[in-house]
């Protein structure tokens, strides 16, 4: 009998700055906190999660950028980070060129679906969480491409909408050609603040997605600019506000998934 697969996440947003990376951290350790096995993969060339876990860029070991290239297997690229308890796939600069390389490959836009489904380690894992880059092009659409569904995390800042228009068409455009199963798994409000712009958008977020809208919100905390830092996820500090978001967010995902509908 088949074994049950990856949930599999990208956390998405073409926007700069509005907490994907800090989400797919703090959610993979809320996750693995549960009990669950945990990969996040790293598809920006920035590389702010591989950095995040603690990745030495230095090393030259295997990374995403060589799988997109066809040359090693996702599973040779794994790092475990033990304080956090997660497994990693982390990315280097050479992805950035990835609209070049992937140029003369077929189906340019499921290579990581590809490298996720024949790799039967991946099969161990009980989610897979991808930290996407901030722009539309060919390596969000791969991320799609594989997806279960999509984290979209959305700072409560003006603008926070602008160019949502365009990632929906991006994810249409994927749903309809590629990945049927795709869905919105949440629309995340990040970085709320008592404020009033805070209070209109998280009103307009209401009007647009209804339901999709997490229950769980992530507060504005500098706690959370210093931890990226310090390369420590907040879920693993002793006491912090974020970090309890975080974890509410992994039961809230966890209760979705339980429910009849699923996610
Ligand atoms: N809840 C929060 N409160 C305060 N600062 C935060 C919060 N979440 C993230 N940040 C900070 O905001 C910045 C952007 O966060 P993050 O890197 O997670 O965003 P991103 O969407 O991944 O950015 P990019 O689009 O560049 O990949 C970082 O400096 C991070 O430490
Ligand atoms: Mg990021």
């Amino acid at each position: 009998m088949e074994g049950k697969k990856p949930t599999i996440i990208a956390v998405a947003n073409q926007k700069g700055g509005v907490g994907k990376t800090v989400t797919v951290v703090n959610l993979a350790a809320a996750l693995a906190e549960l009990g669950n096995k945990v990969l996040c993969i790293d598809i920006d060339p920035q590389g702010n999660l591989s950095d995040y876990l603690g990745y030495d860029f230095d090393n030259n070991s295997h990374t995403v950028a060589d799988v997109m290239k066809g040359t090693c297997h996702l599973s040779n690229c794994i790092v475990f980070n033990e304080a956090e308890n997660i497994y990693y796939v982390p990315v280097d600069i050479t992805l950035a060129t990835a609209d070049l390389f992937l140029a003369q490959t077929m189906c340019r836009e499921q290579v990581l679906r590809h490298a996720i489904v024949t790799d039967e380690e991946i099969d161990k894992f009980d989610y897979i969480l991808i930290d996407c880059l901030p722009s539309l092009g060919i390596l969000l659409t791969n991320a799609l491409a594989v997806a279960d569904g999509v984290i979209i995390p959305v700072q409560m800042q003006k603008f926070a909408l602008n160019g949502i228009v365009q990632f929906e068409d991006i994810f249409n455009l994927v749903k309809e050609n590629i990945n049927p199963k795709l869905r919105i798994f949440g629309i995340l409000e990040t970085m709320t603040e008592r404020t009033a712009m805070s209070k209109e958008i998280d009103k307009v977020l209401n009007n647009r997605y209804n339901d999709l809208v997490f229950g769980t919100k992530i507060s504005r905390r500098i706690e959370a600019a210093n931890s990226t830092a310090e390369r420590i996820s907040l879920v693993s500090k002793k006491s912090s506000t974020i970090g309890d978001q975080y974890r509410q967010l992994a039961q809230e995902i966890l209760n979705k998934e339980a429910a009849p509908n699923g996610v």
